[in-house]
């Protein structure tokens, strides 16, 4: 796992910028694209890059981590609207290309088997982007989830609910529950890169990085990974231990060797 701490959220957001675009120039690819605020700044990046720097999206694909369960599609949150609003219609990825679990399934256990299916049928995730809940959540999983879980409907904690309900009129607009890709789904990602910045991540980020590999703080799945990159910002990294070490081994980083 390399550990990542820039001094601000912007060089957060241009740092995972470049290593989605590593991807994209090197011709098709497969994203795993994460919704919420903390992506946003990356996306927005990526979308300067294609309209300033040709950095082409035509080949690639992606897949969402989860969803809404009961959420209309239309609705300006759920994440296949805000995915849509907040990157895919500001840069040449073919919207059709775009696959999220669909919330308004009629039959979710069908829904669930079909979205692991059409991940494994695309060939995988290459890059996948990962918000952390303030819980240790990634994905929808939360705390108490089985590490090698595959999608599946899962309830939200109070706290989630709480969390997220800036993203809508109050808390209790917020559904209870989600469709979310499981530990062991996002596991089979190639390559995992974590964004998280503000104090309010910082026990997050220490439980996932450096506390015990446990079901309670659901993002520790990731130490079991062959290919993490974290990066956080200063007030993200302020619980860790180690972050001295983190820094120095950044600045010690060979010049052959990319994230
Ligand atoms: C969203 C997702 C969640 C968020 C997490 C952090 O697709 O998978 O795990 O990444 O809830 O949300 P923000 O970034 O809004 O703090």
């Amino acid at each position: 796992m390399e550990i990542v701490i820039q001094p601000t959220p912007a060089e957060v957001d241009s740092t995972v910028a470049d290593i989605v675009e590593g991807y994209v120039r090197a011709g098709a690819t497969t994203l795993g694209l994460a919704t919420g605020s903390s992506p946003i700044g990356t996306y927005r990046e990526l979308a300067a890059r294609h309209r300033d720097a040709e950095l082409d999206f035509s080949l690639a694909r992606a897949f969402l981590l989860d969803e809404y369960l009961g959420l209309p599609k239309r609705h300006p949150q759920s994440y296949y609207s805000v995915i849509r609003s907040e990157f895919v219609d500001h840069v040449n990825l073919d919207p059709a290309m775009v696959s999220s679990p669909n919330g308004e399934a009629q039959c979710p256990e069908k829904e669930i088997a079909r979205y692991d299916q059409s991940i494994a049928a695309a060939g995988g995730v290459d890059v996948q982007l990962l918000g952390i809940g303030t819980d240790g959540h990634i994905g929808f999983n939360e705390p108490g989830s089985s590490l090698t879980s595959r999608t599946r409907v899962k309830t939200l904690t109070e706290q989630t609910r709480i969390d997220n309900a800036r993203f809508f009129d109050g808390v209790d607009d917020v559904p209870h529950h989600v469709l979310t890709q499981g530990l062991g789904t996002i596991s089979d990602a190639r390559h995992l890169v974590m964004i998280a910045t503000g104090e309010g991540k910082a026990d997050a980020i220490a439980a996932a990085v450096e506390g015990p590999l446990s079901a309670f703080c659901p993002a520790s799945v990731m130490q079991l990974h062959r290919h993490v990159t974290v990066v956080i910002d200063e007030a993200a990294a302020s619980s860790l231990k180690l972050a001295d070490y983190y820094r120095y081994a950044l600045e010690h980083k060979p010049s052959w060797q990319s994230f």
